[in-house]
């Protein structure tokens, strides 16, 4: 049981849409143990990928805790380069080195180590000052090797997370794997020196670009979206901890909402809970009802709303002139098609049915910025089955609400509050479709 299980808590610590859930963390085994092996074997690098918001920071902040003494995360972003990667990795074992300086460790090694740091810092003091009128970055020193690194890490015995890697530009990347390398080739002398790289894509190698020689020494950990089995553990987690109870008819319409992805199960027992006014522990069972649930689904677009217009705008943008909208015809298509969405050439037959001169070469092109930031990532491919589909049942209630406002001639852009109304009514009605060929297919 972890610790936090004996503090005093409330509903925002059990529900947590936005971070890492603790206390209703719900293990998925055969994701842990391959994760925690890896984590064990001195060498090995480890890369996790998967969905956005299928759990990888939650799954390795758990796992961190029971296998390591600590660890330092750097966070990418587009544009970053990779020198800028390892200083901020540098920067952040300060606390480590500098307390280390006032207890006056007198072992070889740890002083040479010291020095190593030392003499780092001052070179990056430098260049920082004498840089940072002409260009705020700093230059890495030449004394910041792979080797360096890797030695002042290791013996920090904190392991190295990268999160977002995928957003680094691809000739960074292939100097990341020269890094991991150097970092397996240290391993007999530092066991726990490790790299952990994150991203939210679909294939490991999507993430980092490492050889084929360099692959038996990574291991690749994908986290799939939830099933909703283990959406449903979640809101027991939640049950037991509350003293609440969700009836097998809420749990199921949060699981088809969720649609696998946990925080948006998350939110919308939160907001079920705060509409319920369930705030702490409840000293006799209470159970939440429809009302608290429809409430709930209300709030959730409340909230989203701008962010599913600003992805959708980002998705419509026309960046230059062509002789197809192709965003818009690849939404209108996946808008009325079932939920799970669509293989490619079905995508295509289905846009040619109205444009009849659209082809594979262009949809191939444009289908895959869909799911990229810059067109607001309003797609999500899943490499299992070959299906793209809106990235959750919100951004496709959204869709059908742009075509449906646009086939009715509305002058005026919605307001938010009948954007919310109509997101709601798109939502309820495509529940109801699912219900009914649950309903008609009860095998599958
Ligand atoms: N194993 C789990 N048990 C309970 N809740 C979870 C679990 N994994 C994830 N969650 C919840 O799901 C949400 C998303 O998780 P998380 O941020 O870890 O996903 P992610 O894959 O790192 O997403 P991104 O790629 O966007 O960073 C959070 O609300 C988190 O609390
Ligand atoms: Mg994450």
């Amino acid at each position: 049981m972890q610790k936090e299980d004996t503090l005093p808590y409330d509903v925002f610590d059990v529900f947590t849409p936005s971070q890492p859930a603790k206390l209703s963390f719900i293990d998925r085994e055969t994701i842990n143990s391959g994760l925690v092996n890896a984590l064990r074997t001195p060498g090995k690098q480890i890369v996790v990928y998967g969905h956005s918001g299928s759990g990888k920071t939650t799954l390795l902040s758990n796992k961190l805790y029971q296998t390591y003494e600590g660890h330092i995360t750097s966070q990418c972003m587009k544009g970053m380069s990779f020198e800028q990667l390892v200083i901020d990795a540098f920067d952040q074992l300060a606390p480590y080195y500098e307390e280390q300086k006032s207890t006056k460790e007198s072992a070889t090694s740890k002083a040479s180590l010291a020095a190593t740091y030392k003499s780092i810092k001052l070179a990056l003091e430098a260049s920082h000052t004498s840089e940072y009128s002409k260009n705020e970055k700093r230059a890495l020193p030449p004394q910041l090797t792979p080797q360096s690194l890797g030695r002042l890490l290791g013996s920090s015995k904190k392991c190295w997370v990268i999160e977002d890697f995928h957003k680094i530009d691809e000739t960074e990347k292939q100097k990341l794997s020269q890094l991991l390398k150097v970092f397996m080739d240290l391993a007999p002398e530092h066991r726990l020196l490790k790299i952990i790289c994150l991203g939210a894509v679909d294939t490991a190698r999507q993430v980092v670009a490492y050889d084929e020689e360099m692959r038996r020494r990574v291991a690749e950990i994908h986290v799939p979206l939830m099933s909703d089995q283990e959406i449903y553990q979640i809101v027991n987690k939640g049950e037991e901890l509350l003293n609440i109870r969700f009836p097998s008819a809420l749990r199921s319409k949060v699981a088809k909402h969720a649609c696998g992805v946990a925080s948006i199960c998350h939110q919308l027992c939160l907001n079920m809970c705060i509409d319920a006014n369930v705030i702490g522990k409840q000293g006799s069972p209470k159970a939440l009802s429809d009302k608290n649930f429809d409430r709930a689904v209300e709030m959730y677009i409340e909230d989203a709303s701008d962010s599913l217009r600003g992805a959708f705008d980002k998705a419509l943008k026309q960046r230059n002139k062509t002789k197809f909208d192709s965003s818009r015809l690849i939404i209108e298509a996946l808008a009325f098609a079932h939920e799970r969405g669509l293989a490619r050439l079905k995508l295509l037959s289905r846009i040619q049915e109205n444009s009849p001169s659209y082809t594979d070469a262009i949809l191939k092109i444009h289908i895959k910025k869909l799911l990229e930031a810059e067109y607001g990532s309003i797609l999500r491919h899943d490499s299992d089955s070959g299906l793209y589909s809106f990235k959750d049942p919100f951004y496709r209630a959204y869709a059908q609400t742009i075509i449906h406002t646009e086939n009715n001639d509305h002058a005026e852009p919605l307001s938010t509050s009948a954007m919310t109304s109509h997101i709601l009514v798109h939502l309820r009605e495509n529940l109801i479709i699912i219900e009914h060929e649950e309903h008609r297919q009860p095998s599958r």
